[in-house]
């Protein structure tokens, strides 16, 4: 803690005092983190955010950042000071329209309300801020926020928050958004939900307008801006879409389109299999210079590389998936990212099942078969992988496995009422691997614990592919010649979209 904090501390505790005579339990600092086991510092205590407004100008040429983010809250406990988590130069801070002290701590932005805040009270914070995001680091040394030749993306997981509005950034606590962007004339800004349109400002900028009206966590709040083709239009569910492309995806750009453009029937085919899709709006986003793709809710955005071998539908159907087991039903804590990557990785095999390019199981027991036994990916558990690893194939692939081993062991129809039921009962909120087995079990009526102890928490390749039919695992036990499944035709698109998606490539 720095001289500077420690004075404001001891400000905050005396007026505290004056507001709190009397009370029982003295009011106190609201945690600065949100208690995720994996990043103890992610998010904070004390409050909870209803509505972010964020209203920035974006100069490409230089990277420069500025603006004002208006956040609506409520506090949850008495507290002499709380934190927002953020990385910028704040320039001011109000609370409830007067001036509140601050201090600028390793990502984590530490506000004194004069006199104090009161459990159950409404908090309008406003934030006013400049800097150059690229030149941000994080305690790690890390910049998620990318300068590109023609704009930026803001985008990032677990963070990227902290490098363009302040905010409570874990995904526990997640709320709606307006995002509203000036650029020079001729650039686009693109984020999530609904476009609400363009102002052209008098100085020769133009105001971007997004709304996102459904809970949504910070991470995937994102900001692309650039040269984009952008390309609007209804979905045959009535919703509204929004693609963009950039003007530099170059020899990939059919492809980029001949993938994305199909997010509305892919959308529709997931919409069967595990429950209404939830959000209101969709769309998808192609970009160079991104390395991965990222689920941001209602658009996904994709780096070109996914299509440099062609169309490439299997990512689609992967962030799409998302949108259930990821965006609406988000992680409690870091730890459970299975429940995001297991069951998006697991949409491809149904996608590749439905485009007649190898059944899920065919698509299993090849990934089974890939890996060998003494494979270094058998060491990481998806069910609880640290936080390191939280990207890591082993989450994608054995997790999908993990999928399938549920699929076999309680039979199609249980399985698909299973993930209706769980996208059902959480949607817009937040779970934990132990809260989905508790839901498979009690779908299913099966005890299902050994079998996810074995595939999510136990090291080592398990001694079968779930569901390999009896005979082929007999002919493969019998020699070398045949020990391994025929590749199905859509995996090597879905190896190259778990290469790129893995943090580790
Ligand atoms: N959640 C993203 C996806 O699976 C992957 C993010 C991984 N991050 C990375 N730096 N590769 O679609
Ligand atoms: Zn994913």
């Amino acid at each position: 803690m720095s001289i500077r904090s420690k004075a404001t501390t001891a400000v905050a505790s005396a007026a505290a005092m004056t507001l709190f005579a009397g009370t029982a339990l003295a009011a106190s600092p609201g945690a600065p983190g949100a208690g995720d086991s994996y990043f103890p510092k992610y998010g904070n205590g004390g409050y909870d955010v209803s509505h972010y407004d964020i209203r920035l100008n974006y100069n490409p040429t230089g990277d420069q950042l500025s603006g004002t983010t208006t956040i609506l809250a409520k506090a949850t406990q008495d507290l002499t000071q709380f934190n927002l988590d953020f990385l910028l130069k704040v320039k001011s801070v109000r609370v409830n329209n007067a001036p509140a002290s601050f201090v600028s701590d390793g990502g984590e932005l530490v506000l004194t309300p004069k006199g104090g805040v009161r459990k159950g009270q409404d908090l309008t914070i406003v934030v006013s801020y400049a800097d150059t995001p690229s030149a941000v680091k994080d305690s790690n040394g890390i910049t998620p926020w990318t300068k590109t030749p023609d704009g930026a993306l803001a985008i990032g997981e677990p963070e990227i928050a902290s490098w363009w509005y302040p905010s409570n950034d874990h995904p526990t606590d997640k709320a709606t958004f307006d995002v509203n962007v000036a650029v020079p004339n001729g650039v686009e800004a693109i984020s999530n939900g609904v476009f609400l349109g363009q102002t052209r400002q008098i100085n020769g900028w133009t105001r971007w307008h997004w709304r996102s009206t459904k809970p949504q966590a910070t991470y995937l709040t994102f900001l692309t801006i650039g040269q984009f083709e952008i390309r609007q239009s209804t979905t045959p569910s009535g919703q509204p879409s929004v693609n963009a492309y950039s003007e530099r995806l170059g020899e990939n750009a059919d492809a980029a389109k001949a993938s994305i453009e199909r997010t509305a029937e892919i959308t529709e085919f997931l919409e069967q299999n595990v429950g209404p899709y939830p959000f209101e709006a969709q769309g998808g986003v192609a970009t160079p210079n991104l390395g991965y793709a990222l689920e941001n809710q209602t658009r996904s955005v994709y780096d070109t590389a996914f299509f440099r071998r062609g169309a490439n539908t299997y990512v689609v159907a992967h962030e799409v998936g998302h949108q259930w087991f990821g965006d609406s039903v988000s992680v409690h804590g870091w730890r459970d990212i299975w429940l995001n990557e297991g069951f998006a990785s697991y949409m491809e095999f149904l996608w590749s099942e439905h485009i007649g390019e190898g059944t899920a199981q065919e698509n299993a027991d090849y990934t089974y078969d890939l890996y060998p036994a003494d494979s270094p990916f058998w060491q990481i558990l998806p069910g609880d992988p640290g936080p390191a690893n939280v990207f890591d194939g082993a989450v994608y692939d054995r997790g999908a496995l993990a999928v399938h081993a549920l699929r076999v062991a309680v039979g199609d129809e249980k399985f698909f009422e299973i993930l209706k039921t769980w996208t059902a009962e959480k949607k817009f909120s937040n779970a934990t691997v132990e809260e989905f087995i508790a839901v498979a079990e009690r779908v299913s009526g099966q005890q299902l614990d050994q079998l996810f102890q074995t595939w999510l928490f136990t090291k080592g390749k398990p001694a079968e592919a779930p569901g390999r039919a009896g005979e082929v695992a007999a002919s493969l036990a019998a020699g070398p010649a045949v020990t391994k499944a025929a590749e199905p035709k859509s995996r090597a698109k879905i190896q190259l979209t778990h290469e790129l998606l893995d943090a580790h490539k």
